[in-house]
């Protein structure tokens, strides 16, 4: 369904319409884009942005997630990575069809919008929405074939850059299992925070690969009996209660087992401004596509960084403040970081042992709209 009217628009404040709608084709450059950038990750796939575009610029903004609990809000961390990813996915686009394009920050703030991404010429003819390489991105959270990645891919990865990001591939065991057992830890304070548990039972949805937003039940490798604990723990109390008798552990071992036996763990590092954070988002993205396109599965995990972040917002549990301070005063050393640099994001990579679906995302209707005038 299309937009026959701004009142039929499923659009709320922020995000803010006001202009014509322009009927749109699937060859139009707009939709194209729009595409492009919906393709893109968001935690826990919470799809808290919206896109649209007049005819010559196209706008990536903020837009509180549906059907999810709201989390990261429009300047949060996570929020500001999957911004940098789609706009990596609408720069890619543009570079596919030789477009020159000028990308201006607006808002980082408060996401209303983040960016302008004006393009430079008369865009004519028809676009179809393409089959690229990041069409075929997905989060693969199964195990993996123990075989090295290629030293050619190391390689590649390990050179890519956006601004002040870069990335550090490690494949020696004595480091990853180091960096492994810093992200157990992290797990440990994860299970142990109300806000997250919440946030992650909001998320959660045993459709079987037909949720069209939230976190496919589908998508996770849980073990046996694994669909009926998830449910079973929705309510906080008895999460709470089940940790007394140190079920944060156990599930912080189950998140990490695989952490640990991977062939190789990816980190994104970079500096910490809004804008920063954005750049990463776009390496991540990047390399995310890079290894995808090669072969390899995909694993993020967040719980690392988002600890950390949160030690500095005082979000951290009483009981786990000194544990994650000692995962910040060795995660530096480890990951050879310099000053101020700090890990945005980590990766599993492997070969898949089984190919999985790409979370299905909303209608693209209820993300984009098109309008002869300025958005916003
Ligand atoms: C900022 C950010 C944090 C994420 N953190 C995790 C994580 O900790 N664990 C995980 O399994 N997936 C994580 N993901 C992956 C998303 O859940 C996934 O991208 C989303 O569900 C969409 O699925 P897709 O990657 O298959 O398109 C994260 C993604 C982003 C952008």
């Amino acid at each position: 369904m299309r937009c026959a009217s701004a009142a039929d628009c499923q659009f709320k404040p922020p995000f803010h319409f006001a202009g014509e709608i322009v009927q749109t084709s699937s060859t139009d450059l707009g939709y194209t884009l729009a595409l492009a950038a919906q393709a893109a990750p968001t935690a826990d796939n919470s799809q808290p942005l919206r896109f649209a575009w007049n005819g010559r610029t196209f706008v990536i903004a903020y837009h509180a997630a549906q059907g999810v609990k709201t989390l990261f809000g429009p300047s949060g961390h996570a929020t500001l990575l999957a911004v940098g990813a789609a706009l990596e996915n609408v720069a890619a686009t543009l570079e596919i069809w030789h477009l020159p394009y000028r990308i201006e920050a607006i808002d980082l703030e408060q996401g209303k919008p983040y960016f302008h991404i004006h393009v430079e010429a008369s865009p004519s003819g028809h676009f179809q929405p393409n089959l690229s390489d990041f069409n075929q991105r997905h989060t693969n959270r199964f195990p993996y074939l123990q075989a090295p990645i290629p030293s050619e891919v190391v390689k590649e990865i390990s050179g890519l850059r956006e601004g002040s990001s870069r990335l550090l591939v490690l494949t020696e065991k004595p480091r990853r299992h180091a960096l492994a057992k810093l992200f157990r830890q992290a797990s440990e304070a994860r299970f142990l925070t109300r806000e997250l548990h919440e946030w992650l039972v909001s998320s959660l949805r045993f459709e079987d690969g037909n949720a069209q937003e939230g976190l496919d039940a589908a998508t996770l490798h849980l073990p046996p009996g694994g669909r009926l604990f998830m449910r079973s723990i929705r309510d906080w109390r008895r999460m709470a209660f089940l940790n007394h008798f140190g079920a944060y552990k156990l599930m912080a071992m189950v998140d990490s087992r695989l952490c640990q036996g991977a062939p190789a763990l990816v980190c994104i590092l970079g500096s910490q401004g809004h804008l920063e954070i954005v750049e990463a988002g776009r390496l991540m993205e990047r390399a995310w596509v890079a290894l995808n396109a090669a072969g390899l599965a995909v694993h993020p995990y967040y719980s690392l960084n988002d600890q950390l972040n949160r030690l500095a917002l005082g979000t951290v549990p009483k009981a786990m403040v000194a544990q994650v301070s000692r995962i910040g005063l060795e995660l530096p050393t480890l990951l050879d970081l310099s000053e101020g640099e700090i890990l945005h994001m980590m990766f599993r990579v492997g070969f898949p042992t089984r190919h999985c679906m790409r979370s299905r995302r909303l209608p693209l209707e209820q993300a984009y709209t098109a309008s002869k005038e300025t958005l916003w």
